[in-house]
């Protein structure tokens, strides 16, 4: 039911009628159709200036010729105006074959096999191990869950991974300290806080007393070597993080396929080390050792450490080989913010230098910065937001709008955990992945807004209209789907699976968002204008379907971005 294409193929069938001769015209004329800037020209118009050259015509001429030739109004009438021929899409017939094709397969409307046996490798999230889980680790977190949902919905298969950051010598000196002054209950009970006390008390006390260091390193050196006491005591901390993650997941309903992380990694950078020498890539520089990205404009990647230690670089490189080797993908990406940018630009072209013919399938899935009620989430002042308390505070803000607006609905604490974590994560996936963002609490829990909350709103009144209609005999009457009102919104849902192909191509969920709103928009108008129940058992038929066809594709949409669509509310 693309019907770009149907307008298309009409095209082209009225163009071999009319010019049965003509040599040399553009094969794909669904591709040429504009969407007119006015209703009262039309649905589609296809601009004939094109085909002047191959026809040797002035295209007015040619749109008459062409609508001279139309024969099939069922699908559309045409009308040309100038060097345009503007299609009307025949009314009637577009709301009963959309409807027929949504309702054959409601839950799928918008999945495609694109994706068939294709992989794509999503890392997302990818935390830092003793780190607190801050309101920059939302964007990578939402997103990437929304991605992995879209590629899974084109028929990709997907493998989702957190790469945790749990490698480097702050652990040897978190473990210093916590064996001079460390509690393991207070750790327990503290959890990230504790450890991050730890690692302060530890730089402060080194600062007077520089042999702590040493310990510090020493520790390290014994992670590395695979000490029993501190390989026990660093998972540990490793168990206490995600443990507290896992809280946080568990509400935005994020899930991990991997927790490979850059400790396994750094178990496989000697190979790394190794190829990167035979294959000439490796240089000096003051003792370190380096690959040269001058040719291509950019820095040096820094790959070991004058002291031998690798890098973060050279565990990611190590990370995509193991991910190409394990998953088979087709197609790796890295949901990280944009500061990382260069580093992500320099390690593809390693991996292209390396002889790697997949590093072009390797994707930086960058984003902006988010800010909250105007201040950046790490101030100087160090004020600092975290994505748990957020993420409550969301929950109890909803709860006391639901008490207020529907006093008597079951189940409250559970909708509002829906609603708020909604609210927030829609905020994140509205705009451009690029576009830098400020959270406002009155924004994103407005429920009359671009919001989450409206749009689980206009599904849940979706499930109520249909929820008090009456069981219908009579076969829909489309003819009562003709009105301006129904049919932008059957326009709307028949070009809701392109959003989600482009949303795909493009690794940028907020075109679902946008898509899935517009739906929600144009079916609240709709329902303000319109009669949904009214005496005519088949014209309330239609109408009922169409508002199926609207809540099971705003469902979609809202599953898509990683939302929950609460029945009532
Ligand atoms: N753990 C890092 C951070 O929080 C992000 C890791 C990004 N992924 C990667 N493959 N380098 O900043």
């Amino acid at each position: 039911m693309d019907m770009r294409q149907r307008i298309g193929a009409l095209a082209g069938e009225m163009l071999q009628k009319a010019f049965p001769e003509a040599q040399g015209l553009p094969e794909d004329l669904a591709a040429l159709l504009e969407v007119p800037p006015e209703k009262s020209m039309g649905d589609y118009a296809f601009p004939c200036f094109k085909l002047s050259k191959a026809l040797r015509m002035g295209p007015p001429m040619i749109a008459k010729k062409l609508a001279e030739s139309a024969d099939k109004p069922e699908i559309a009438r045409v009308e040309c105006v100038g060097g345009y021929l503007n299609f009307f899409f025949n009314r009637e017939n577009f709301a009963r074959e959309l409807l027929n094709a949504i309702m054959a397969a409601p839950e799928k409307w918008g999945a495609s096999q694109d994706g068939n046996g294709k992989t794509a490798v999503v890392e997302y999230s990818s935390i830092n191990i003793a780190k607190r889980f801050h309101l920059g680790h939302l964007s990578t977190t939402v997103i990437g869950n929304s991605l992995k949902r879209i590629y899974d919905f084109q028929g990709w298969k997907t493998v989702s991974i957190n790469y945790l950051g749990d490698w480097g010598t702050q652990f040897g000196k978190m473990i210093a300290a916590y064996k001079r002054w460390g509690d393991k209950a207070q750790v327990e009970a503290g959890g990230v806080d504790e450890m991050t006390k730890l690692y302060v008390r530890f730089n402060d006390e080194a600062r007077e007393n520089p042999a702590l260091e040493d310990e510090g390193r020493a520790w390290f050196k014994k992670i590395e070597d695979g000490d029993e006491e501190a390989l026990s005591i660093f998972r540990w901390f490793k168990d206490v993080t995600l443990r507290d993650a896992m809280k946080v997941y568990d509400v935005l309903g994020v899930r991990f396929d991997s927790y490979d992380g850059e400790s396994v990694m750094a178990k496989k950078t000697d190979r790394v080390v190794r190829e990167l020498e035979e294959k000439g890539l490796l240089k000096d520089s003051d003792g370190a050792r380096i690959v040269d990205l001058e040719p291509y404009d950019m820095p040096p990647y820094l790959i070991l450490k004058s002291d031998g230690a690798t890098l973060y670089a050279t565990r990611d490189i190590a990370a995509a080989i193991y991910r190409k080797e394990t998953y088979h993908f087709d197609r790796s990406l890295y949901i990280v913010a944009y500061q990382q940018d260069l580093h992500f630009k320099q390690l593809f072209k390693v991996l292209e230098l390396m002889g790697y013919d997949w590093a072009d399938q390797c994707q930086h899935v960058a984003f902006g910065m988010v800010s909250y009620e105007g201040q950046a989430m790490a101030t100087r002042t160090g004020h600092v937001v975290l994505l748990d308390e957020l993420l409550t505070r969301a929950q109890e803000r909803a709860l006391a709008i639901i008490n207020e607006k529907s006093p008597g609905l079951e189940n409250k604490e559970e909708v509002a955990r829906q609603v708020g974590v909604g609210a927030v994560v829609y905020a994140t996936l509205q705009n451009n992945r690029i576009k830098d963002i400020d959270f406002w609490w009155d924004r994103a829990l407005n429920f009359d807004g671009e919001t989450g909350p409206y749009v689980q709103y206009t599904f849940a009144r979706c499930c109520s209209v249909l929820r008090k209609a009456p069981e219908i005999a009579a076969a829909p009457d489309y003819a009562a789907l003709t009105d301006d009102e129904a049919q932008a919104l059957l326009r709307l849902l028949s070009r809701f699976p392109e959003a989600v192909a482009e949303a795909c191509l493009r690794n940028e969920p907020s075109i679902v968002t946008r898509a899935t709103t517009e739906i929600a928009k144009a079916y609240n108008k709709y329902y303000y204008e319109h009669r949904i129940l009214d005496d005519d058992p088949a014209a309330t038929a239609a109408r009922l379907q169409l508002t199926d066809a609207c809540r099971q594709t705003i469902k979609t949409g809202l599953y898509l971005i990683g939302l929950d669509a609460p029945e009532r509310m």
